[in-house]
């Protein structure tokens, strides 16, 4: 993949993320999440790819863009596969919260796990602990590995997890290990990022979300480094059977970061609202600032780029 592709696709979410910024605490997920979609699919078309969609806004009939199997780009150029969140965390928008963020990962044909719109239980750690932890064990053994790679106590680790009712147990095995807790409302794969970030402070990501946050994670970490395993979580048997037509064989298997997230992969991010390692866009009187995160597999570089868009030379904003 050409290494420049990355810098064109984080204007993808830039123009998603101040789209959706603009709908910042109006209580209206939908119309939130419908702005960031919409420029979103406007501004893939600028970019010279043949890309194909296989984690997007749901079915071909339930959403009428970026469906999954839709075929977006300039369509010349190299044959991507795109898993896209234009808006990741629509009720933290909504709320004017923190942590919603627009992303894209990135990948050649193949390179991105199909998954079905259903849950995955999760496990995300940052470079440290790489190759130690293991989503059969429990949560105390994984935090006792991490601990040991960390050369720090259990209770000195930070473990975030969202505030579920489905997180009781979870929840209490932790808070039993004296280990420091985040419960977040929404947005796990800022969470999963923020373990292998420098300086935010969180150590690992235990729990169940959205199986395709999981994989976008997934792509996220193995350019930072870090390490995730997930297995899904289907609710009926209409998720399995979805599941199995999108070749998963096994449903109950774990998958590894190098599964779901496979080859030479990219990763894009705008901070839509103020998050732990993005900000969030800010209006001014000429336009707007954005704040990004653009990654490769390849090379492991991490770019942070702040941006200034003029309006009145942006037609499209
Ligand atoms: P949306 O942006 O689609 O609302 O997802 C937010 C999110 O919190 C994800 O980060 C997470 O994976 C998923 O929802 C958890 O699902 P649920 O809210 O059903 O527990």
């Amino acid at each position: 993949m050409n290494r420049n592709l990355a810098l064109e696709f984080v204007r993808v979410t830039e123009m998603a993320a101040i789209a959706s910024a603009r709908m910042m605490g109006r209580g209206d997920e939908k119309a939130a999440d419908k702005a960031a979609v919409d420029a979103m699919r406007s501004m893939l078309d600028s970019v010279d790819c043949n890309a194909t969609v296989v984690i997007g806004e749901g079915e071909r009939d339930e959403a009428p863009m970026l469906f999954i199997g839709e075929k977006v780009g300039s369509g010349s150029g190299p044959d991507l596969e795109i898993a896209v969140d234009p808006l990741e965390g629509t009720t933290i928008c909504a709320k004017g919260g923190f942590n919603s963020i627009s992303v894209m990962a990135i990948g050649e044909k193949g390179n991105l796990m199909h998954a079905p719109d259903t849950y995955m239980q999760k496990i995300a750690v940052g470079p440290e602990s790489k190759g130690l932890i293991d989503i059969k064990k429990t949560p105390t053994e994984n935090l006792k590995r991490i601990a040991e790679a960390k050369k720090c106590r259990i209770q000195d680790l930070t473990a975030v997890v969202l505030d579920r009712p489905r997180h009781a147990e979870l929840i209490e095995e932790l808070r039993a290990t004296g280990c420091r807790i985040q419960l977040i409302g929404d947005g796990d794969v800022s969470a999963a990022i923020a373990t292998a970030m420098p300086d935010t402070g969180i150590d690992v990501l235990f729990g169940i979300g959205g199986a395709p946050e999981g994989v976008i994670a997934a792509a996220a970490l193995r350019c930072l480094g870090g390490d995730f395993q997930g297995i899904f979580k289907p609710r009926n048997d209409e998720e399995i059977a979805r599941a199995t037509e999108m070749g998963i064989e096994d449903i109950n298997s774990v998958f590894t970061i190098d599964e779901l997230a496979s080859g030479n992969v990219m990763f894009v991010s705008t901070g839509v609202t103020d998050g732990s390692m993005l900000e969030g866009v800010k209006f001014k009187s000429w336009g707007a600032t954005t704040h990004s995160l653009v990654m490769r597999s390849e090379s492991g570089t991490i770019r942070n780029i702040v941006a200034q868009h003029h309006f009145d030379r942006k037609p499209r904003y």
